[in-house]
């Protein structure tokens, strides 16, 4: 391993996993007392990093089967249920043929066919359904499959609010609570980032899901902690850093631990014999928006007028606040407060604005940056 500062949003190994000691334990308890969780933070805070932690953890990998999807790319039911179909086989696969028989006795509504990888060369499955009319007879089937499992299963569903964005959002998400509150053994993680939607799906007393989960809001890793854990894989790595600049890089970017991981990653780099200080950081900061700029210009040239004077605006404040007040309008030359509402709107629905606490700022940070340099 040559940086121990992973950005590529692979859990790879405990050790480079800062802390979420808190977290984990909470996620266990949630796990081994039987409740479901509903997992939300910012994106890039370390959702999905979290699930991977917690299942790398002994006494998960002996006591439980496990299982992750990530259901970003999925538009319907047909599609949700492909991707569990695959992820199960898929985890069976190495445990023998006979697990495998028993789960196309059971779900035999998903055919199964052999093949070679066209790319490796080695032998594989392929997994297609069957009567695709009726996706949830199959997922009936898969959830029963699961609840005769000899070890109880844990099901992580990433990116869940991309469910309430299928065509029968409504009755589809109704299928998966009946299914989910009819089982005896497995225990399920909803895991997401849009806050508003993860909210709605979660805490709205029309929606299905209502109160039935234990809320986790990951929220950014201890500065202590994250402090300890840069210092460590320097040190470890022969390399030197000043505790100040760890501290500035942190403060900067909120301890947003992608953004973070990021500009540590870049440093781990640059470090030579002397300790990286925090000019160092400014450059790696530097470096970084640099080589995204051309995505950025891209993005925002393909943005209404509105929204690009909008985001900027935002960007230059850094944390806005009262964004359709006179005040915000006039410092800003955005011309009202119904043209603000109107940029506004789907750049919340998108993420790219997340508002906060009466606060606006921008999701992406190195964006941010970029945004605010512009004039
Ligand atoms: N505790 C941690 N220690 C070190 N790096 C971490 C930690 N948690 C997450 N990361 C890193 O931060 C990045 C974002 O993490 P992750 O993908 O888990 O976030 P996420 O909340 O699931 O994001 P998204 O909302 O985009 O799905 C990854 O590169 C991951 O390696
Ligand atoms: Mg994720």
């Amino acid at each position: 391993m040559n940086n121990p500062f992973i950005v590529t949003g692979r859990y790879i190994a405990p050790e480079y996993f800062c802390d979420r000691e808190k977290e984990t334990a909470e996620l266990l308890s949630n796990v081994e007392n039987w409740r479901n969780t509903v997992l939300i933070s910012l994106r890039r805070m370390g959702k999905s990093g979290l699930i991977h932690h917690l299942y790398h953890k002994d006494v998960i990998r002996r006591d439980y089967e496990t299982f992750f999807m990530d259901i970003y790319d999925t538009a319907n039911m047909e599609d949700f249920v492909l991707l569990l179909s695959k992820e199960i086989t898929s985890r069976l696969q190495p445990k023998g043929s006979k697990l495998l028989d028993k789960f196309f006795q059971i779900v035999n509504s998903v055919k199964i066919g052999f093949g070679a990888d066209p790319l490796t060369g080695q032998p594989g499955i392929d997994i297609s359904l069957g009567d695709i009319r009726n996706p949830v007879r199959t997922l009936e089937q898969l959830f029963e499959f699961m609840e005769s499992s000899e070890k109880p299963c844990i099901v992580a569903i990433d990116e869940f609010q991309q469910m309430a964005e299928y065509k029968n959002a409504k009755k589809d998400i109704a299928t998966l609570r009946t299914l989910v509150q009819g089982c005896r053994q497995t225990r399920f993680i909803f895991a997401g980032s849009n806050r508003r939607m993860m909210g709605q799906l979660f805490h709205s007393p029309s929606e299905p899901f209502f109160m039935s989960c234990s809320p986790i809001n990951l929220e950014p890793i201890d500065k202590r902690k994250y402090t300890e854990f840069v210092m460590d894989h320097f040190q470890k790595g022969g390399k030197s850093i000043l505790p100040d600049s760890i501290s500035y890089v942190y403060d900067k970017f909120e301890g947003h631990t992608w953004f973070i991981q990021y500009i540590f990653n870049r440093l781990y780099e640059m470090a030579q014999d002397a300790p990286l200080t925090i000019d160092d950081a400014n450059a790696a900061t530097d470096y970084i928006i640099d080589i995204f700029a051309p995505i950025f210009q891209e993005i925002f040239m393909g943005m209404s007028e509105r929204q690009r004077a909008l985001l900027s605006a935002i960007a230059k404040e850094g944390k806005a606040a009262s964004i359709t007040g006179a005040e915000f309008i006039m410092k800003h030359n955005l011309r009202s407060a119904s043209a603000v509402q109107g940029a506004l709107k789907p750049l919340l629905l998108d993420e790219t604005v997340i508002s906060w606490q009466g606060l606006y700022f921008i999701s992406n940070r190195f964006f941010s940056i970029w945004l605010a340099r512009r004039r």
